[in-house]
């Protein structure tokens, strides 16, 4: 019945909870288990305003990084791996593949362009994405800088537009850089109204950084350019 299928949804969050907080505890790229936990507290916002399967959203949000290539040989060894966990811990077959497909479009098509195919697919990668804005966002990015040895600006590195994922992870680049080649195209790229509302107020806050942080590094600086 309606009751014992919710007890297990309830065990399998909880067990994919403790699974991600494991894969990611030691992680000091920005993709740490804090990201993991708010995307998902995001994602379950976003499937009660959007109406969609709350169970699907958290489940597939707990998951998302797991299969990260950071953390993995590939990212096929690293579905392999949400796949494997899925079975064990004895989801529907019709839910595993809903998530793993989630988990798939998100982390190949990253932000290239690839669409979600359903509305679970659509809040997790909204939720991803509005942890990469605002307040948040900008911490991430310096954090993930340091991670990668990039700096925090180098006016010397120009920003280079329209390069693919792939190049681009290869590039040096600098945190501030982040901010035109991706983070500042992110809310026109949004797939649901409520993400589209809160990644509006999250965008403003990165503008309003970016202009505070411009205007210090110009402050007196050509001297000693
Ligand atoms: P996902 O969470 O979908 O795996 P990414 O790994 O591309 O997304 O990025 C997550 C966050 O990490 C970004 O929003 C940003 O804060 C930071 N980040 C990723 N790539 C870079 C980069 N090249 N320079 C600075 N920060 C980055
Ligand atoms: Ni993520």
């Amino acid at each position: 019945g309606c009751h014992v299928r919710h007890a297990n949804q309830e065990r399998i969050i909880r067990e994919a909870a403790r699974f991600a907080r494991a894969v990611h505890e030691q992680d000091s790229s920005g993709h740490d288990w804090w990201h993991v936990m708010r995307v998902t507290r995001l994602s379950r916002l976003l499937s009660v305003m959007e109406g969609a399967d709350a169970y699907l959203c958290e489940l597939a949000s707990l998951l998302h990084d797991v299969a990260d290539e950071k953390l993995n040989a590939s990212k096929e060894v690293g579905l392999h791996r949400v796949q494997r966990w899925l079975e064990e811990a004895g989801t529907a077959p019709a839910d595993r593949e809903h998530v793993l497909d989630i988990i798939g479009t998100m982390s190949f098509a990253g932000g290239s362009g690839q669409a979600m195919k359903t509305l679970e697919g659509a809040i997790v990668q909204d939720a991803d994405r509005l942890d990469a804005l605002g307040f948040i966002g900008i911490a991430r990015t310096f954090a993930y800088s340091g991670w990668k040895g990039q700096g925090i600006y180098d006016p010397a590195i120009p920003v280079r537009e329209g390069m693919t994922r792939d190049q681009y992870r290869h590039e040096k680049s600098t945190a501030i850089n982040h901010f035109s080649e991706k983070l500042l195209k992110l809310k026109d790229r949004m797939n649901t109204d409520t993400g589209r509302m809160l990644a509006a107020g999250r965008h403003q806050l990165m503008e309003l950084f970016l202009n505070g942080f411009d205007k210090e590094w110009g402050f007196g600086n050509e001297r000693y350019l």
